[in-house]
Formats: C-alpha cells, structure tokens, sequence
C-alpha cells in the first residue's frame, strides 16, 4: 500500500551510511580492441585457453543503490556516494513500487545487501518534465539527473510521486554464501525469484566474439528501450574465477564496462556560412572545430534557419553542445554561454545570395530567406541539377556532387537540358574524368531519356511537387501539354493538390525559362 511505503515528515538531511563491502566502479573501454584485451587478461590470470563465460548486461543510465535486507525485510537503502560512504535514502527507496519491502520465496541469506541501478523510464520522464513545465518549475536535462534529483528529495512524498523504477545487477556482502549458486547469472536468478527485479536483457554469453555481438546487438536496440543505457558491461560469470581475479585499486579484474559512444560532445564555433538550396532557400550552417558525437565525427551542422540561428544565439566563437542519437542528423542542442569569448561575432542574415550576389529575400511572416536569383544562381543551378539526375528522378548514374560543381564552373552546363548535349570529349578533359568514366556518364544520360512522366514532373523540381504529387499529376493528365496549360482551377481538381501546390505549379510553368529549357528537353528527346 502506498501509505505503507511513503514515511512521515520530511527529513532534514539524509544520514551517511558505510557501505559493508564498498561499491566498486568499472573500467571502460571504448573500442573493441580494448574487449578484446580484456579478455585476453582474464584469460591470461585465469590460466585458461578456451572461451570465457560471461554474463553481458546493458549498463543502465541511472543511478547506484545498495539496499541491505535482514531476515528478508527492507533494513536500509543508500545511494553509492564516494563508493565506501553513501546517502542514507531508505525512506525514498521504499516509495518505489518495484523495491520489495519484503522477500519473497525462500532461500535468501539472513543479512543480504542488493547493489542496483535506479533509474527514469523515458516516457515517465517526458511525462513528469512535461508537468513541471505546466507548474513553471525547473526542467531536469534528462532522465539520469532526473532520477538522482528525485531520489535525493528530503521530502519522501515528492520522491513517491517521481516514476522511480530500479533493477539489481549485483550482490554486495552476504551473511552468508555459502548456499548461493556459484555463478553471476544463476545469482541474478535467485535475486529475480526472491523478488528482485532484474534487467531481461541480460545474457550468459560465452567468449569474446559473442561479447561484441551482444554490445553491437544493444546499440541496435538502444532507441527503442524505455529506459537510457550508456553501454554494456561484461562480467566473468563463475564466482570463484571472480575472486581469484580480484581487484585493482576500485574496480574489479571481472569486469569492464563497454560504454556506448557519447551522444553529446562539446566544440566551437568556427564560422557559419549560408547555403543556398535548390529552392534558393538560404541556410545558415555552423562550421564546428571537428568533434566525434554518437559515433561520428561532426564538423558542419544545419541551424535551419534565421530565427533558429537567433533563437539559439549562436555566435562565431562560441562554444557549443553538439548531439547526434542514433541515426540523427547532428544538432546544436545550446551555447555554453559561460564560455563565450569577449570577441565572439554575431552573424547577420546576408542581404545578398552567397553564391550570385542576387537580393536574399524573406517575405514578411515568412521563416524561410530566399535566394532571388534563381536559375541563374548558381548555387540553385547546381542544386536543381544534382536533383534532375538524382536516382528517383531521371537517375543518371555517375553525375554526383564533383561532377556537377566542374560542369557549371566550366560553363558547360547550365540547366537540365545542356546535359543532353555533353559530348564525350568534353568530359574527358574534366578534372579526375577519364575516357571510360566519359563514356559511360555520356551512356547514361542517353539512357535517361527513356524516363516516365512522373519521374519527369518529379526531376523539374517544382516547388511543393515531390514523388507522391507528380505521379498523380501523371496520371490526372495524361501528358505534358495538357499540365503545362492548366490553371489554378484546374490543377485543383487533382486530388491532395490545393490552393498551395496549385499556386506553385502554374507559376513554375507560367515562368517562360522554365518553358524554354522543357522545350529544349523534349526536342533532345
Ligand atoms: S556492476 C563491481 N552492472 O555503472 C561491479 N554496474 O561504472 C559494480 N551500472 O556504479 C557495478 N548498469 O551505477 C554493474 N549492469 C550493471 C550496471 C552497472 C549500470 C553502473 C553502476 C556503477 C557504474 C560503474
């Protein structure tokens, strides 16, 4: 029962407890290679040839309690502290529904301490923060401090109302062992059957290999748990091989934690440039002294756009929180404002294109800046080009990036339908081009001329008509002619076309260059 759990009046301040047996931290390694060299160690001190077994476990983003059950009952919870001293917090360990009061089955040892990880379920946490906010209160950065901010509350009712869960991954001092199953995994067991909640994403695994793939299996399933893990820790299974192992200053020989890559890192500001986009969009992009985030190295990331860059204050100079989870783009999360330099600059929205020096423009209510040089923009060109041969557009393998910044440089092309008139030679004389490489980019322009209407429409890269929208556009009309007239009213009648799209696609044909380079197109066949 709740009123069971929650205690009296608030305490002025938590008690200090010694551990019994001090709560040890791991070794980390980050690279494989670093796995691989522990378990070559334990192997080596073990004096074993074969394979190791281990237990893996996901390394829980929380944190460290040890909890000390006499004759089965709930004594005493404490927070790890310094390792040897904690934080007596019994009362706020009893407010959270999955630390029993009391054991249950039999078997237990008459004095038993539980080492665990207390932690936030991310739904609980979006869910609490979003209350917080409602009642204008400080937000917690994310679950982890979270869940130390609400297990460290001197008011056990507060702590009550936190979505607190735990799982125990270890045992501490035990009075005595002697009747405990001999390995770590079998142990975890017993814990589970005394009513202990243990982590299902356990595993027994057996030599290094299985190691790897268990930790490369985790990362996989990282974004979909409900709850934060900052890695995976390995621990030799047999408890006698653990205590011939031993420790070394204060962390044990058996184990070594094998930490996911940080997903938020630190760097500077270098510069922030403006990109032009296909659609003549004008986005600021900071430019960040290099830094390795979630795994990949970061050195450019989009600001979206000007009331982003301002909004977040961004300056040139500044230092900044940089994330990447899993498969995200990279973002700017904030400034470190603490860090800003004296001489840091602010940027300013440029009142001209980067790249052709045509007015930027940005209608009132607008997010968006714009390029107002459009085809003869050549950044806009290079982007509206790339786009044309892109693979679910006319796909014409081989024209990439390079390819077209050395084809508009040149002169040589300007709009889609220069493409149709490259003459082998002339690529040939290209930087990094050769006769073969000519040839086959001649071959596959060639070979796009036997394209759809759809892939077509999609390729001119008209304003609000992506795949989706220019095959219905195919199939309402039919044919070029009969969409290229159409108007408004007309357009509207296709279905999900409304006033928007419709608006865009009579401008983009009522546009006589537009007209001229489709002309051009299809007298190149
Ligand atoms: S075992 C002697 N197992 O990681 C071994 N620790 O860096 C003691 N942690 O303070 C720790 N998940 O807070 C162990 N499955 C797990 C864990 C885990 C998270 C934390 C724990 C500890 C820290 C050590």
């Amino acid at each position: 029962s709740p009123t069971q759990r929650v205690g009296g009046a608030p305490s002025p301040a938590f008690g200090s407890v010694t551990h019994r047996e001090p709560m040890l931290s791991l070794e980390n390694a980050f690279e494989e290679g670093e796995v691989l060299a522990f378990d070559h160690r334990v192997r080596e001190r073990l004096g074993l040839d074969g394979p190791i077994v281990y237990c893996a476990e996901p390394k829980l983003d929380g944190l460290a309690v040890s909890l000390l059950y006499e004759d089965g009952r709930l004594i005493r919870g404490a927070t790890r502290g310094d390792g040897t001293t904690g934080e007596e917090v019994t009362a706020n360990l009893r407010t959270i529904p999955s630390v029993p009061l009391r054991l249950q089955g039999k078997g237990w040892p008459q004095a038993l301490e539980v080492r665990g990880e207390v932690y936030m379920p991310r739904a609980g946490f979006a869910a609490m923060n979003a209350r917080l906010q409602a009642a204008g209160e400080r937000l917690f950065a994310n679950p982890r401090n979270a869940a130390a901010g609400s297990l460290r509350q001197l008011d056990a009712r507060v702590t009550a109302r936190r979505p607190l869960r735990w799982f125990a991954y270890a045992l501490g001092a035990v009075e005595s062992d002697a009747d405990l199953p001999a390995t770590h995994v079998e142990r975890l067991a017993a814990l589970r059957g005394w009513g202990l909640p243990v982590c299902p994403l356990n595993e027994r695994v057996v030599g290094v290999e299985a190691l790897l793939a268990y930790y490369r299996r985790m990362q996989a399933r990282r974004a979909e748990l409900d709850y934060d893990i900052d890695g995976v820790v390995y621990k030799v299974d047999d408890i006698a091989a653990q205590q011939r192992l031993g420790f070394v200053s204060r962390a044990p020989r058996w184990a070594i934690a094998h930490k996911s890559p940080a997903e938020e890192a630190r760097t500077q500001v270098v510069d922030v440039v403006f990109n032009v986009g296909r659609t003549g969009a004008v986005t600021p992009v900071a430019k960040l002294a290099p830094v390795s985030v979630g795994g990949v190295t970061v050195s450019n990331v989009s600001l979206h756009n000007f009331d982003e860059l301002r909004r977040k204050d961004v300056r040139i100079g500044d230092t900044v929180i940089v994330r990447r989870a899993g498969d995200v783009i990279p973002e700017v999360v904030r400034v470190v404002i603490e860090q800003r330099p004296g001489d840091a600059r602010e940027v300013a929205l440029p009142s001209h294109c980067p790249a052709c020096g045509a007015a930027v423009v940005r209608p009132p209510g607008e997010v968006i800046a714009r390029c107002s040089g459009q085809l003869s923009c050549p950044a806009q060109r290079r982007q509206a080009l790339l786009h044309f041969a892109s693979r679910r557009a006319m796909d014409i393998d081989g024209l990439g990036e390079k390819l077209i910044d050395a084809l508009v440089d040149g002169g040589y092309v300007h709009d889609p339908a220069d493409l149709y008139g490259l003459q082998a030679e002339t690529l040939a004389a290209l930087p990094r081009m050769g006769e073969k490489s000519a040839a086959n980019l001649v071959a596959a322009i060639e070979r796009s001329r036997a394209t759809t209407l759809p892939r077509f429409l999609y390729a001119l890269g008209i304003p609000e008509v992506g795949e989706a929208t220019a095959r219905t556009l195919a199939q309402h009309f039919g044919d070029l002619e009969p969409l290229m007239v159409a108007d408004e009213a007309a357009l509207q009648m296709v279905p999900d076309v409304g006033p928007a799209v419709s608006a865009q696609i009579a401008a983009f044909f009522a546009e006589s260059h537009n007209r001229e380079v489709i002309a051009r197109l299809r007298a190149a066949g």
